[in-house]
């Protein structure tokens, strides 16, 4: 697939198995991360790939954090956050640590981690993989942080799911039109 013809047919995998990208593979995807835009050669970026019985013990943290956020939350509820850790055969955690002191703005470090992240996304469809990428609360909650080995004040931006797709074709996102979201300045 070439680079553009990937770029106009990504979408969010409607349910992932393995085969999770390989060893090999994996590193293709990372390789491509880390050509992120990187406004001072901060090299904000963390990854932290789960996979097998980790998994089990991420969806361990995410519930004892949601425990922690609500602690009269319902235990299916709990079971739910649980299984979300297994939607994949793989999860890639992209983090961005950030530099305070210096002069690039937080959001730029942020921003940074974000291409990274899409550029996993892309590299992931490039190579036939499906990917999801996820937030939500478990990317805010120190408990989490802390359970990945991350800092408190690092960034999550990213939980992408990765696997192969074996949910079909979604029904695809509609797109707007560009010239819904292009003007052309002229002075
Ligand atoms: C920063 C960020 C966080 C996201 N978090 C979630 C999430 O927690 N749950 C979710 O269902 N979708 C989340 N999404 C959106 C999906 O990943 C996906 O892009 C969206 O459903 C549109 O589908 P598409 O990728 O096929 O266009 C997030 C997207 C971004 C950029």
């Amino acid at each position: 697939m070439n680079a553009i013809e990937a770029l106009h047919t990504r979408e969010s995998a409607a349910k992932l198995q393995e085969p999770a990208p390989d060893e090999v593979a994996l590193e293709a995807i990372l390789k491509a991360a880390v050509r992120a835009p990187d406004h001072g050669r901060l090299r904000p970026w963390r990854f932290i790939a789960i996979r097998g019985e980790a998994l089990r013990r991420f969806g361990e943290v995410l519930a004892e954090a949601l425990q922690a956020r609500s602690p009269a939350i319902a235990p299916d509820m709990l079971a739910r956050e649980r299984a979300k850790a297994l939607r994949a055969p793989l999860v890639v955690v992209v983090a961005a640590r950030i530099q305070r002191d210096g002069k690039i703005p937080e959001i730029e470090q942020i921003l940074s981690a974000g291409a990274a992240a899409q550029n996993i996304m892309l590299a992931a469809h490039a190579l036939a993989y499906g990917a999801m990428w996820k937030t939500g609360d478990p990317a805010y909650d120190p408990h989490v942080k802390r359970a990945l080995g991350l800092h408190e004040d690092d960034a999550i931006v990213a939980f992408i799911y990765l696997g192969t797709n074996s949910g079909g074709p979604r029904p695809s996102a509609t797109r707007p039109e560009i010239h819904d979201v292009l003007t052309e300045w002229r002075g």
